[in-house]
Parts: structure tokens; C-alpha cells; sequence
């Protein structure tokens, strides 16, 4: 009997298994904290709505939805690269003004984060025409992007198996998310 448990202990796939939900207990609080956060409080508040109004493409902010993993967020030069030519006060645009003096990255706080042991890349999502808006919601109707309910493991696997269903060994395959 013994034998026969640390014989299953020592099967590959019971021992990633295993080190997942470590991982989601030591992340845990963390995660939780995620999970219910509420819309924080941005260094600058940037409106979404105004910027994609006037036809700023989201991939000019964020290329790095396209060319990879993450998507990344806007440092100053970027924003900069606009606004040094703009003319327009507003205690806001003095904010971003006194980051780009400072030489200082602004400290842009995330909303969309998994944990550490989740692997996830947006690359192959935009490859396959996933939009963005299915994901993040409308941002062209919001100012500082809002956290998203229930982007969990359910939400993953639901849309990996109707979607490609004849890649549906892959893509639910625990290894495509837990690397
Ligand atoms: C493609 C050019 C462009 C880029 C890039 C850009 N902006 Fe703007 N932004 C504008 C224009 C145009 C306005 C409107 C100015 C006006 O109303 O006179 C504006 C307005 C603003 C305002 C004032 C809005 C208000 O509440 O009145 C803020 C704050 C702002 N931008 C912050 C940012 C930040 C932060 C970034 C970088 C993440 C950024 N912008 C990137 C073009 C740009
Ligand atoms: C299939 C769902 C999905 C799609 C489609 C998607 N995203 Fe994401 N996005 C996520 C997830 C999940 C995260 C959290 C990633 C992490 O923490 O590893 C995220 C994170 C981000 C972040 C935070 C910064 C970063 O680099 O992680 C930005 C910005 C972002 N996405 C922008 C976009 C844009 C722009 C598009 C469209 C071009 C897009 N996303 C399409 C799911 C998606
Ligand atoms: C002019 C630059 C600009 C454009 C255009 C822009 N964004 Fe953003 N985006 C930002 C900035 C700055 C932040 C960080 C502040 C915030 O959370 O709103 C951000 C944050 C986000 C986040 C939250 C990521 C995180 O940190 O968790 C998502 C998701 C996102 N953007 C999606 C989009 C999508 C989708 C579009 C196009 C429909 C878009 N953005 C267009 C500048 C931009
Ligand atoms: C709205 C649908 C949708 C959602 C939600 C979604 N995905 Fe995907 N995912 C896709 C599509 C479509 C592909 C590309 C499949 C293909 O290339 O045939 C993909 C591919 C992937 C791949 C690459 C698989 C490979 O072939 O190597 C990973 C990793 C991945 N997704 C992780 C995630 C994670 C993690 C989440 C949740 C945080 C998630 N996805 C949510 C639709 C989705
Ligand atoms: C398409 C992506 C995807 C696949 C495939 C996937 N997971 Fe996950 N998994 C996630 C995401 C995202 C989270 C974090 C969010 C959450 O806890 O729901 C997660 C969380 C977990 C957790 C932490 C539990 C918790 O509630 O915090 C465990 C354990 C886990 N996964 C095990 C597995 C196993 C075992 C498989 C294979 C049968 C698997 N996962 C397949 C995306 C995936």
C-alpha cells in the first residue's frame, strides 16, 4: 500500500499536479488579493476612451500584445512623443511632464495579472484573431482599464474548447498552461 502511493507520488503527471497547487497555495494570497481588487488608483488618471477616440490604435501603446508575451504599458517617452507637442495644460498632463523630467517610468499599476504559475502569452490569441475586447472588455467606454470578473482556469478552458476543437488535446493539456 506504501509502495503503491509513492509509486503514484512519483508519476510525472500526479508531481506537476502537486506542484501547481503548491505554487497556488504559496501564491494564494496574492491571487486573492487579484481576484477583488477593486479599480485602483492610477499615477496619471489616462482616459482610454479619449485617446482610442481619436484613433490611437491599442497596439501603438501596448505592441507587445503582436509581437509576444506580454503586452506591456506605455512608459513617458511614449506618451511624450504626443504630448511635448501638444499644447495643453491640465494638473494631469503636469504629472506625465514631471515623469519625463525625472527620467522616471511611470508606475503604472496592473489589473490583468495571472499568477506566477500560470503561463500565458497573448501572441498566439491576436494570431488567431482573438479580439482584445473579448478579454479586456470595451476600453474605448472606460478611462483607466477596470479589472475583469472570472478570467480563471474556467474561463481559459471554456474558450480553448470551443474554439479549436480539433487542438483541444493541446490546448487543454495542463503543460500549454502550467509550465
Ligand atoms: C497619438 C498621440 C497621443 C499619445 C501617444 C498620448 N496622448 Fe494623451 N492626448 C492626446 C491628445 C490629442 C489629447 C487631447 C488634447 C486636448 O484636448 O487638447 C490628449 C489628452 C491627454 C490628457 C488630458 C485629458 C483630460 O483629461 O483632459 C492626458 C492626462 C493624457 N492625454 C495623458 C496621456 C498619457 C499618460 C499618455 C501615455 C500613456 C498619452 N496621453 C499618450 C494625444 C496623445
Ligand atoms: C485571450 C484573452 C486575451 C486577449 C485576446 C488579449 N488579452 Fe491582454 N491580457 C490577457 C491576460 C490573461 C493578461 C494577464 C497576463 C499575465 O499576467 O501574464 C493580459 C494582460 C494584458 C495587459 C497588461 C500588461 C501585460 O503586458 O501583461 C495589457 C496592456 C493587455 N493585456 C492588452 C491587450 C491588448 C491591447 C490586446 C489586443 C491587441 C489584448 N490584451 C488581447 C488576456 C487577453
Ligand atoms: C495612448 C496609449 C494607449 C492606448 C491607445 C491604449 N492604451 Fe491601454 N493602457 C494605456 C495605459 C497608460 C495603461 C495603464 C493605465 C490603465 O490601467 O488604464 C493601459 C492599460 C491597459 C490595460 C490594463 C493592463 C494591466 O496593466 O493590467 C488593458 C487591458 C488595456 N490597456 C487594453 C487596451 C486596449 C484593448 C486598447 C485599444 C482598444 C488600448 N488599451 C489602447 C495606454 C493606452
Ligand atoms: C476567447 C477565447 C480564449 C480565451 C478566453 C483564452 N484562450 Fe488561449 N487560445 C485561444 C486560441 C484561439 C488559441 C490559438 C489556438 C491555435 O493556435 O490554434 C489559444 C492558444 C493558447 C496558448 C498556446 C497553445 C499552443 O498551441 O501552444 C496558450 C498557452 C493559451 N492559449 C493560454 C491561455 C490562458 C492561460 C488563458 C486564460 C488566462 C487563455 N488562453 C484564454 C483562445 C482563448
Ligand atoms: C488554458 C489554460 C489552462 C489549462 C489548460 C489548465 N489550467 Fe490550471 N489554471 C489556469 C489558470 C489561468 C489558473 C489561475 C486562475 C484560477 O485559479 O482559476 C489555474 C489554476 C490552477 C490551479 C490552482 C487552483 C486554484 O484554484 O487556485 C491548479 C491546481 C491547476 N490550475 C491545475 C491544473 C491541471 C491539473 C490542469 C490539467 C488538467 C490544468 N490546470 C490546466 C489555466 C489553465
Amino acid at each position: 500500500m506504501g509502495a503503491k502511493i509513492v509509486n503514484f507520488l512519483k508519476q510525472p503527471m500526479v508531481r506537476a499536479v502537486l506542484a501547481i497547487a503548491v505554487l497556488a497555495l504559496v501564491g494564494g494570497a496574492a491571487w486573492g488579493a487579484y481576484q477583488t481588487q477593486r479599480l485602483p488608483q492610477q499615477p496619471i488618471e489616462f482616459r482610454h476612451n479619449l485617446h482610442i477616440g481619436l484613433g490611437v490604435q491599442c497596439l501603438y501603446c501596448h505592441p507587445g500584445a503582436w509581437q509576444g508575451q506580454s503586452a506591456g504599458l506605455p512608459t513617458q517617452s511614449k506618451c511624450w512623443g504626443c504630448h511635448q507637442q501638444i499644447d495643453r495644460q491640465t494638473p494631469e498632463l503636469d504629472k506625465l511632464a514631471q515623469y519625463v523630467e525625472d527620467g522616471v517610468s511611470i508606475p503604472w499599476v496592473p489589473v490583468a495579472l495571472m499568477p506566477d504559475f500560470v503561463y500565458f502569452s497573448h501572441r498566439p490569441h491576436i494570431a488567431a484573431g482573438v479580439n482584445c475586447e473579448t478579454c479586456h472588455g470595451d476600453l474605448s467606454k472606460m478611462t483607466v482599464a477596470e479589472p475583469q470578473k472570472g478570467m480563471d482556469m474556467g474561463w481559459c478552458l471554456k474558450c480553448h474548447k470551443e474554439l479549436a476543437p480539433e487542438k483541444e488535446t493541446k490546448l487543454i493539456d495542463c503543460a500549454t498552461c502550467h509550465q
